[in-house]
């Protein structure tokens, strides 16, 4: 079964303009990256793969682009080898397949970052993003994997660890604090020389669980009851299956109904101080919205 979404595509050559009819189906296509690391040095390889939602792989050929550039291979895996810096950026994909109506093409996937660095130090950072309360491990590597003497860590400008030895792992227990700019600098001897090498910073981003709920009242006048819909915004960030949560609704601190999956309710247009509470028990989590109020 295709749902078919018909687009009228019209493309500018450089001395004519031709109208051609591509059908688009609405698949979302992602790209997963089967090594590990997104920051890798030139000269290493990454590999990447194609998804295309079950059921639907067999008959799809590939579409591989860099940036806006489509690249000359349509399997459904993508191996870089042997990196060089400008091959870094964003790559992503798109499905292709042959139909009695033409070609038809999945919506293009979201882009995955590669970033290939020319030299001599690169930070490392897994998961990314990542959660209040997970690890955050960091590694920072050499080219040529030489036997570090001291690494640094800095997080915005200031040194935020030290490790001596050849130990080039941090790994951080993380709080929302901890969201920053991060680079490294290791230090080894080699034929009685110092050598010390810095990386680029990188950007580590931390997400809440559960952000603060942010209360809405939006006011309907559906006569014969004026009613008005209060409406609890909030992120849930957990990875699957990410156990349940559940909002409640106040007016001047008394619940309005049962708690409910659900996050919002209906309720007559009444004056008084509105405030909505997300609880998720089997993290033990519970966080309050500020009040608002809704004068007479
Ligand atoms: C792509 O890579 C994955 C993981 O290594 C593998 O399971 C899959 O068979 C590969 N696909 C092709 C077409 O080689
Ligand atoms: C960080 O954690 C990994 C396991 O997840 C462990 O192998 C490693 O030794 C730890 N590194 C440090 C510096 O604690
Ligand atoms: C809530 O309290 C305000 C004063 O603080 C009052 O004016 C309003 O009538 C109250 N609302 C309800 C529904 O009790």
């Amino acid at each position: 079964m295709d749902t078919m979404i018909f687009l009228l595509v019209i493309s500018t050559l450089p001395s004519f303009a031709v109208a051609e009819v591509l059908s688009v189906a609405p698949f979302h296509t992602s790209v997963e990256q089967l090594t590990s690391n997104s920051r890798i040095f030139s000269g290493e390889g990454v590999q990447l793969r194609c998804r295309i939602p079950e059921g639907q792989k067999s008959t799809w050929h590939y579409l591989w682009f860099h940036g806006a550039t489509q690249l000359p291979l349509s399997t459904e895996n993508f191996t870089l080898w042997n990196a060089k810096v400008k091959e870094g950026g964003e790559y992503s994909c798109q499905g292709e397949r042959d139909t009695m109506v033409g070609p038809i093409r999945t919506l293009k996937s979201q882009p995955v970052e590669i970033h290939v660095d020319g030299g001599w130090a690169i930070l490392q950072v897994t998961p990314h993003p990542v959660l209040v309360g997970e690890t955050l491990k960091m590694t920072c590597r050499v080219r040529r994997n030489p036997k570090l003497s001291e690494v640094i860590l800095y997080k915005d400008g200031v040194e935020f660890r030290r490790q001596s030895g050849f130990n080039p792992h941090f790994n951080l227990t993380v709080r929302l604090e901890d969201q920053g700019l991060y680079s490294c600098r290791a230090t080894w001897t080699m034929q009685r020389r110092s050598h010390s090498v810095i990386s680029v910073a990188t950007q580590v981003y931390v997400l809440e669980v559960l952000t603060k709920p942010v209360l809405e009242i939006v006011l309907e006048d559906n006569t014969p009851t004026v009613s008005m819909r209060l409406v609890c915004h909030l992120q849930y960030n957990s990875p699957a299956p990410a156990p349940p949560i559940s909002y409640y609704f106040y007016r001047n601190g008394t619940q309005l109904s049962t708690s409910s999956s659900e996050n919002n309710i209906l309720v007559n247009q009444k004056p008084g101080q509105y405030s909505c509470k997300a609880r998720v028990p089997k993290l033990d989590l519970l966080r309050w919205s500020d009040p608002k109020t809704l004068e007479k």
